[in-house]
């Protein structure tokens, strides 16, 4: 048992979808969470800047007594989460892995798609993941650069005929490989769940990668006896 709250971030609020998980299935537990607002977005950017935000980041979050970090961000889930593993010496856990488990485990035909930021999808990380579960699956990557501005800027609305728009003009072509399991690999995305769904139809299945990071953060604090009383 441990009291100690859990640290979590975020280029932006696009984490708060891990951290609304996290309250449903560890209500016990103390969340710290960090968005990075005033650098969002993450995605357009280098491996090097990606790994020294991802640093500070942490750095910050560890001037509070946590118990264990979830980088609640595809992108620095793809690009530093190695190098943050072995320079802390607590838990330091991601979305990527729990995120490609649940899609391996959900795909019928072996066809997934993957949405992201440019930087996760150029880093090949959820592909190689999904590989590793399963060589046959076939994987279809999209980046989606201005999904993450416009949810900051509110646009994740119902309706929202902006991204609405733009979600169309991302997914209409993904929509003709035949997929039937779709990672929303950027935590922001969840949020404009309801658009990609009216363009991807209901035979596809969305995986969330908070959702799977809050789930993959129960497990390990469990296995390591850290959860909260
Ligand atoms: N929520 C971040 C992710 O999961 C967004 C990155 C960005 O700021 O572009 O990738």
């Amino acid at each position: 048992m441990d009291q100690r709250p859990i640290g979590v971030f975020d280029s932006g609020l696009g984490g708060l979808t891990a951290v609304r998980e996290m309250r449903r299935l560890m209500p016990s537990e103390n969340i710290i969470y960090f968005g990075d607002t005033s650098r969002v977005p993450y995605g357009g950017r280098s491996p090097e800047i990606l790994l020294k935000y991802a640093r500070q980041d942490v750095h910050f979050l560890r001037s509070f007594d946590i118990k264990a970090v979830l980088v609640a961000c595809g992108t620095v889930s793809t690009t530093a989460l190695p190098q943050l593993q072995a320079e802390n010496d607590l838990p330091i856990l991601g979305v990527v892995e729990p995120a490609c488990r649940k899609a391996a485990a959900m795909t019928r035909n072996r066809r997934v798609g993957l949405i992201a930021t440019a930087a996760s999808v150029r880093s090949g990380a959820y592909q190689r993941s999904l590989r590793q579960l399963d060589p046959d699956i076939a994987v279809t990557a999209k980046a989606c650069p201005l999904f993450v501005p416009l949810v900051e800027n509110g646009r994740f609305r119902r309706g929202d005929v902006v991204i609405e728009t733009v979600a169309r003009e991302y997914l209409e072509p993904l929509r003709r490989e035949g997929l039937d399991t779709l990672i929303l690999g950027c935590t922001h995305y969840p949020l404009i769940a309801p658009a990609i769904a009216k363009v991807m139809g209901p035979e596809v299945t969305l995986i969330d990668a908070g959702r799977e990071g809050a789930l993959l953060a129960r497990r390990r604090l469990t296995e390591l006896g850290l959860l909260a009383p």
